[in-house]
């Protein structure tokens, strides 16, 4: 049985009537469900009692009106797939719900510094802002005691890291691995959208990943001396940006290796700081016709 609320003070009421003794999972998303989301709620599900998720298509984080109207809803497979996965409880609620002010009045106490400057916080100004603003509010309503997200948005995993530290929450982070389709595709709601010879290209961009990651890694392996110089790593991303941005209808944004704990660039940092390759993730945004992907490795 799937429970499904829709407004905030019928979820505060079951939440208050939970045993203390279960643990809660949460699993906030924004609809349109593919497997990588099941694949959170399903995680969720093997640590945790009860799990809650939540579909809400955030206004606040949306720096384009038309993204926002562009974004897919599909309530009715949505529903079925949580019923099918065993998911204890949908939170369903209104902008009025969460926003009684009014998205534009939400206050957002937080403060990201140089992590909200780069890759996704730059090419979407307030896009992380609207971020930890909603995900604020719903941990506050859901309570969980862990919360699942995916490595798929790296960025955003980050951002609400540093926010929970923020808030001094006890909420357990829990980052799961990206999801893709057989080729490699991460899943993502946008791959909807692309068109069927799009969508043949689009498996590029993680060979491109791939292939860059590989060699990152032979390179710093082969001759790390010599690889601490700033060149090589932009060499390299310059490559394979250059390489996805030969593809039709491909437009790379950024193709960055960066430090994983913060996201700063590789080619921003002085040699002797360069971290080794598990410590560094390769994250890149690519326009294919008018859909926006993203995607990112860790670099082993
Ligand atoms: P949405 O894009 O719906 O994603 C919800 C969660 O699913 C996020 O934690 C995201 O990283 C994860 N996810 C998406 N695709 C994935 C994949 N291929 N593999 C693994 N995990 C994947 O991210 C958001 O919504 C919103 O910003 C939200 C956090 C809900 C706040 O509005």
């Amino acid at each position: 049985m799937l429970i499904r609320f829709e407004r905030k003070t019928d979820l505060e009421a079951w939440r208050r009537e939970l045993s203390p003794d279960l643990r809660l999972g949460f699993v906030p998303t924004m609809g349109a469900l593919h497997r990588g989301h099941l694949a959170l709620i399903e995680r969720a599900l093997e640590e945790c009692d009860r799990v809650v998720c939540s579909i809400f298509v955030n206004p606040t984080q949306f720096n384009q009106a038309e993204d926002l109207q562009h974004y897919p809803r599909t309530e009715e497979k949505d529903l079925q797939l949580l019923l099918e996965v065993g998911c204890h409880l949908l939170f369903l609620p209104t902008i009025e719900e969460i926003y009684p002010e009014g998205p534009e009045n939400a206050p957002n106490p937080f403060v990201f510094g140089e992590l909200e400057k780069v890759m996704e916080g730059e090419r979407r100004p307030g896009h992380f802002r609207g971020v930890a603003q909603v995900v604020s509010r719903l941990l506050e309503i859901v309570q969980p005691h862990a919360l699942y997200m995916g490595q798929k948005d790296y960025q955003q995993t980050l951002i609400v890291r540093s926010m929970l530290e923020q808030m001094n929450s006890p909420v357990q982070l829990v980052v799961c691995p990206t999801v893709r389709e057989e080729d490699g595709l991460a899943m993502s709601s946008r791959n909807l959208r692309l068109s069927a010879e799009q969508r043949a290209l689009a498996p590029e961009i993680y060979r491109a990943m791939r292939a860059a990651a590989t060699t990152f890694a032979e390179r710093h392996k082969k001759n790390s001396s010599a690889f601490r110089q700033p060149t090589p790593v932009g060499q390299i991303e310059d490559r394979y940006l250059q390489q996805l941005a030969a593809l039709p209808g491909f437009r790379p944004e950024y193709f960055c290796f960066a430090r994983a704990a913060d996201l700063k660039p590789l080619r921003d940092l002085p040699p002797e700081e360069l971290p080794p390759p598990g410590e560094v993730v390769l994250c890149t945004a690519v326009w294919v016709g008018d859909v926006r992907l993203i995607d990112n490795l860790i670099v082993s």
